[in-house]
């Protein structure tokens, strides 16, 4: 999501902090945390180490730093190189058309790989081994950008797109699972691959799990029952389950709808989630299932974290309800101290919310099929950050803390469809805009991304949320309680600190924080997913510092723990107008997978005169969406 499309989106009406918040946050929290570990009562808040389960790895980054820079190409550190693996329009059948960019149709995109891909994630094969050589490349397509994906369009023009237009943005958003392979040195894409499959809008059907199944409020008149919905869209961050499927985030539902929001049963959620008719796709004007008038259920049909298994190609994916309805960012998962699963997820919209859901079950390593349902049933909750460095979870449960009929809620289903106000009933600290959540691998702390929140006003500060007109973004790390050395994601109180405040730290007026010895050009800023190498170091990238800072997109690596802890470095910037998603490393940390998001999305910037025309460089060609392999020079780890 660029900032371009993002700028109107908050909907959220309780946003200011309570008075008792505005109190304790005049209090410094770092003088708090000072004084309270000087009294003994808090363990090292933040030290990384405080969650460890096993003796950390040495985490010495070794690459050279690059410089901020806005280019139309890209560039990595020295000593690494980068492969195009797979391109918007590349082939992922053996039957698909050969890429015309000048005359697409839904029937060709259908068998080529989606546009704008967001959220990767590589599943070795076979199922269970830890092969880095071979495997299915999971990739979101969250959104389509309709001044660079066809001829002759510009921003005050998309609104006049055809019905065959809208139909190949259709079919190219969604998630695709696509076999590679690395030959002779470089990744290969498997054509004629059994485990070739896309998920769209346009031609895949979800099966509905979870407390919303057969809902009312989920019946539409293409599926009376509220069983089966057609697609997944704008599919942004995911995640990976132990059980080897892949969980997707619908994000932005709210701009697929067009027609009147102000009238009719759903009309309040819809304000709740930002509907107002007026969304940026106009597919309503030609299919009635996103036109308010006529269909106005299938709205709670998008917004959920969606599961495929990309190792059984006639499995069925399904919207997993139970984790409730918002503006996922992504999904991911830990398993607990004692076998039960945690799901995280943010909602990614200003003054929004961070959850997580809790299975009953437990996960079973030796028994694939017992955990396939295992997202229907638990505890979803809502997070409190509070100024003593404790968080809560607040469970949102039907019939608890004010989820009554009296407010509206008649069961867990209207729970979950609308998480969103639920959260607001219990009283949710509103963040600034959660992207990706993700725990660490070993210390099973949750690394939480705020990207960023310009609107946010000195009145609205709270604990975890603490600059006003909060341009660059933070991290924030929740450290679970350990129990027998595991760390408990079932727990509902846990201790929590800021990882890294973004921005300049040359510049007081950012109120930016760091780890020790971050140079000049490793601070960034609108940090949006993360993820974490084999020896416990995060990677971050970022979507937005071109209009925050002024320079490309980027990935920057730090260590978690140890003195240089939350000291970032640049590694990679990113061609001009593009954001970096997904980043995805093999399980021998040998090769990171990146994808880059709309290249050339910039304002003015189009399809016959992009502001860059990467990565083909070609005069016929538009700037094209695309996964990118980096590897180190020398064969070994990346960041070693
Ligand atoms: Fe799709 Fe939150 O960016
Ligand atoms: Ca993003
Ligand atoms: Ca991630
Ligand atoms: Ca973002």
């Amino acid at each position: 999501m660029s900032r371009i499309e993002r700028k109107d989106t908050l909907s959220n009406p309780t946003t200011e902090a309570p008075i008792s918040e505005l109190i304790e946050q005049r209090l410094s929290r770092r003088d708090l945390l000072k004084g309270a570990a000087a009294m003994g009562t808090v363990g090292m808040a933040g030290g990384g180490l405080a969650g460890c389960v096993s003796m950390p790895k040495d985490q010495t980054i070794g690459f050279s730093e690059i410089k901020h820079a806005l280019i139309e190409g890209h560039e990595v550190a020295p000593g690494y190189s980068t492969q195009l693996v797979i391109r918007w329009g590349d082939a992922m059948f053996p039957d698909a058309p050969a890429w015309n960019p000048r005359a697409q149709t839904a029937a060709a995109q259908v068998r080529q790989y989606g546009t704008d891909n967001d959220f990767l994630a590589f599943m070795p094969l076979p199922y269970g081994s830890q092969n880095s050589e071979h495997g299915i490349l999971c990739s979101n397509h969250e959104r389509t950008v309709g001044q660079l994906m066809f001829p002759g369009v510009t921003t005050q023009t998309t609104s006049q797109l055809t019905r065959e237009q809208c139909e190949v943005q259709m079919a190219s958003q969604g998630h695709d699972l696509v076999e590679i392979r690395k030959t002779g040195g470089s990744w290969q894409v498997v054509t004629d691959s059994r485990y070739n499959r896309r998920f769209t809008p346009w031609n895949a059907d979800f099966r509905v799990g979870g407390p919303a199944a057969g809902h009312a409020r989920m019946r539409t008149s293409a599926d009376p029952q509220g069983m089966t919905i057609r697609g997944t869209l704008n599919n942004c961050a995911g995640g990976k389950t132990p059980w080897g499927t892949v969980l997707s985030g619908e994000e932005n539902l709210h701009n697929y709808f067009t027609g009147d929001a102000t009238k009719g049963p759903e009309a309040a959620a819809w304000r709740r989630y930002g509907i107002n008719g007026r969304g940026s796709y106009i597919w309503g004007r030609y299919h009635d299932r996103f036109n308010l008038d006529k269909d106005p259920n299938e709205t709670n049909r998008f917004g959920w974290v969606v599961e495929m298994d990309p190792y059984d190609p006639t499995s069925t994916p399904v919207k997993r309800t139970a984790i409730g309805r918002c503006k996922h960012e992504g999904a991911t998962t830990a398993v607990s101290h004692d076998g039960r699963v945690a799901v995280y997820t943010g909602d990614d919209e200003r003054m929004e919310y961070v959850y997580k859901f809790v299975t009953s079950g437990r996960f079973d390593p030796a028994n694939r099929a017992a955990n396939r349902d295992l997202l229907d049933s638990g505890i979803l909750y809502a997070a409190k950050f509070n100024a003593d460095g404790t968080m809560n979870w607040l469970p949102l449960v039907h019939g608890q803390g004010g989820l009554t009929a009296a407010n509206g809620f008649n069961s867990q289903a209207d729970v979950v469809i609308e998480a969103r106000r639920a959260a607001d009933v219990v009283g949710a600290t509103p963040m600034d805009r959660p992207e990706d959540i993700e725990p660490h691998p070993e210390t099973g702390n949750i690394f939480v991304c705020l990207t960023y929140n310009e609107r946010r006003t000195s009145q609205q500060v709270n604990p975890a949320n603490p600059r006003d007109n909060n341009r660059y973004g933070h991290i924030i790390e929740i450290m679970p309680p350990l129990v027998n050395g595991k760390p408990d994601h079932t727990a509902t109180t846990c201790r929590w600190d800021f990882f890294i405040k973004c921005g300049d730290p040359s510049k007081p007026e950012h109120r930016a924080e760091y780890g020790p010895g971050t140079s000049a050009n490793g601070w960034l800023a609108c940090p949006d997913n993360v993820a974490f190498d084999p020896r416990g170091r995060v990677w971050i990238v970022t979507d937005g510092q071109d209009d925050a800072v002024g320079f490309s997109d980027s990935i920057y690596a730090a260590e978690t723990s140890g003195p240089r802890r939350g000291a970032t470095k640049l590694f990679f910037n990113a061609p001009r107008g593009s954001e970096v998603c997904g980043p995805e490393f093999t399980p021998d940390g040998r090769t990171l997978f990146v994808a880059i998001q709309h290249p050339a999305e910039e304002r003015g910037s189009t399809f016959d005169n992009p502001s860059t025309r990467w990565p083909d460089f070609r005069a016929d060609m538009p700037p094209r969406p695309a996964v990118l392999a980096i590897t180190k020079n020398d064969g070994g780890e990346i960041g070693s």
